[in-house]
């Protein structure tokens, strides 16, 4: 058991709400959620948010396009997103939105609180403003050729040919890819939180550095983008907030006709939901949230988004009043088979897809498990790998050890099984439950650690010691030779005692598989906890179904059929 509780508040970055979760967004919910799941089974409090990340140009424009407002679109998204999770066994706290009274009002606070202490600061800019649509332009709404080579229909802020980057006024030819018009240079105010500030400089390089807060790999990023240049002056650049109508989002209090960005208020989003949740359950907000919060506030990731989390966040948390993060764990991309995720291979899949085909999300939640291991590196999904992993590991070694046994229990030993092994002296069958115990802090260091590779691979080997213990008494010889009664039940509720430990370490990965065993396998009226590694409290076994069934190449390929050219584009 841990030695005292933690409380721990638990996000994954917010999925924009004008696209469809795929495979890639669910490395991260899996992940956040395997650790959200085994930090509860450990006794800890977690409150685990999550949220649609509503605002911005490209959901404004997109609503336009379908003729709707952006709150039903945002709030079709959010039905939609919200049984994607669900369906893959995430298990929020609450899924929120960045569209809420609650966020509007904190955003407003952390904005205010910044400029009381002179880090907001009001300056004029150029920027393309396309004159049809009355609109300022952001980089990737404009389109022309590469300064650099030439290259026809390129973005405005990067060639994808030759790889050039570039200010969107450098386009030669720019037109506006949202009517066509031929942009203008329009002059605007904009509002700065100003990183620049030696103070945001000093609070960041003890926030960051050397303080166990970020893996290597990011606090390595942070060092390169802090600090100072050979003039003395901040590497950080002040940060423009705001943007002007029309734009979805919150107008800036005491500035008309601006909006904040949104990524300013994307990360407020995780307090908005973790508000909201307190006021639900009847909690502090400032408990979790205040300067002097003993709660850990953890963030899952991807690497693409370390800037935002690991300087504007943590300084808008600092200064606006607030504790800051006391982690951020980012991970790596996904590929499939080797390649970035494509729609015309089909390996850009959708999580509605998957669960429309029928395959099983514990798949999916096992194998990302399986290559997760707390780690910026990107992780691949080979599709042949997977299937090859899912059978002989879920249904060959786990599943497989409570088939081959509890048949035998219910015929012979009307259901009922004997207690542990150790409580009857030294004995192979005590043995073999002290493997299992004694492997439980590992297996749980593992986890914290965010390192579900490890946790995997060493229950994997206590699943074949169990196996190899199955194998070796040969319970099927011993049921036809009489005067083994005892010793046939001693070793088939040897067995079935492991397979709930299995059970409980793989119960943060396979929550519905989990719960079934704890229902229909044991008939136990409570779930297991991670205490109950040491002695499960079983009585006996009863009838049930198929816990895990095989995959094959046939599924895998009519999924990627399925997703073939399916996705919309959708803007930037
Ligand atoms: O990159 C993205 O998909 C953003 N919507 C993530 C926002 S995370 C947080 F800051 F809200
Ligand atoms: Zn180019």
């Amino acid at each position: 058991m841990p030695s005292s509780n933690r409380r721990l508040f638990v996000t994954s970055a917010l999925p924009y709400a004008n696209g469809e979760i795929h495979l890639g967004h669910l490395v991260e919910y899996i992940q956040t959620d395997v650790f959200a799941r085994f930090q509860r089974l450990r006794g800890h409090q977690v409150v685990y948010i999550c949220a649609d990340d509503t605002h911005g140009t490209p959901i404004m424009l997109r609503a336009q396009a379908e003729g709707i407002s952006p709150e039903t679109l945002i709030d079709r998204v959010w039905q939609a997103h919200t049984k994607d999770f669900a369906g893959f066994g995430v298990a929020f706290d609450l899924y929120y939105s960045t569209h809420s009274p609650e966020n509007r009002s904190l955003a407003e606070g952390i904005y205010l609180a910044l400029r009381e202490k002179g880090l907001i600061e009001i300056k004029t800019i150029a920027q393309m403003y396309d004159p049809v649509k009355s609109m300022f332009l952001p980089d990737r709404f404009i389109k022309g050729d590469c300064p650099k080579c030439g290259a026809k229909d390129q973005y405005g802020d990067s060639c994808e040919v030759c790889g050039a980057t570039y200010a969107p006024t450098d386009l030669l030819n720019p037109i506006s890819a949202v009517s066509g018009a031929k942009p203008e240079t329009r002059e605007s105010e904009h509002h700065f939180f100003r990183l620049s500030d030696p103070r945001c400089e000093s609070f960041l390089q003890d926030w960051a550095l050397d303080s166990g807060r970020l893996q290597p790999e990011a606090a390595n990023k942070l060092r390169e983008w802090l600090g100072v240049d050979e003039d003395g002056r901040s590497r950080l650049g002040d940060w423009d907030i705001s943007r002007d109508a029309p734009y979805f989002g919150f107008e800036i209090p005491g500035a008309p006709g601006k909006y904040f960005y949104v990524w300013l208020d994307a990360p407020i989003g995780y307090y908005a939901g973790l508000q909201k949740w307190c006021e639900i359950n009847g909690e502090s907000f400032e408990e979790f949230t205040g300067p002097d919060s003993t709660v850990e506030q953890i963030h899952f990731i991807g690497k693409d988004i370390l800037y935002f989390h690991t300087l504007f966040w943590p300084a808008m948390l600092h200064f606006g009043g607030f504790r800051s993060p006391s982690r951020v764990y980012a991970h790596g991309f996904l590929t499939v088979d080797g390649a970035k995720m494509s729609k015309s291979r089909g390996t850009f899949i959708t999580a509605r897809s998957y669960l429309d085909q029928g395959l099983n999300p514990e798949w999916l939640r096992y194998y990302f498990a399986g290559k997760l291991n707390g780690t910026m590196e990107d992780l691949d999904l080979n599709l042949n790998d997977f299937i090859a992993r899912v059978n002989s590991d879920l249904v060959g070694k786990y599943v497989n050890i409570a088939s081959r046994c509890a048949g035998f229990v219910r015929k012979r030993y009307q259901g009922q099984l004997l207690g542990d092994a150790r409580d009857e002296g030294p004995s192979v069958h005590a043995d073999l439950e002290t493997q299992l115990v004694d492997a439980a802090e590992a297996i749980a260091q593992a986890y914290d650690q965010r390192d579900t590779a490890r946790a995997v691979r060493e229950v994997g080997l206590l699943m074949d010691a169990v196996n190899g213990y199955v194998d070796l008494h040969k319970p099927w010889d011993l049921a036809k030779q009489e005067g083994t009664e005892a010793q046939l039940h001693r070793i088939l509720s040897t067995t079935l005692r492991c397979f709930a430990r299995l059970t409980i370490f793989l119960k943060p990965i396979l929550p519905t598989t989990a719960g079934r065993v704890e229902t229909e396998v044991f008939g136990l009226a409570s779930p297991l906890g991670w205490q109950d590694i040491q002695r499960p409290p079983l009585k006996g076994v009863g009838e049930f179904g198929h816990l895990l069934t095989r995959v094959d190449r046939e599924a895998i390929d009519r999924l990627l059929e399925a997703n073939r050219g399916s996705l919309q584009p959708t803007p930037a």
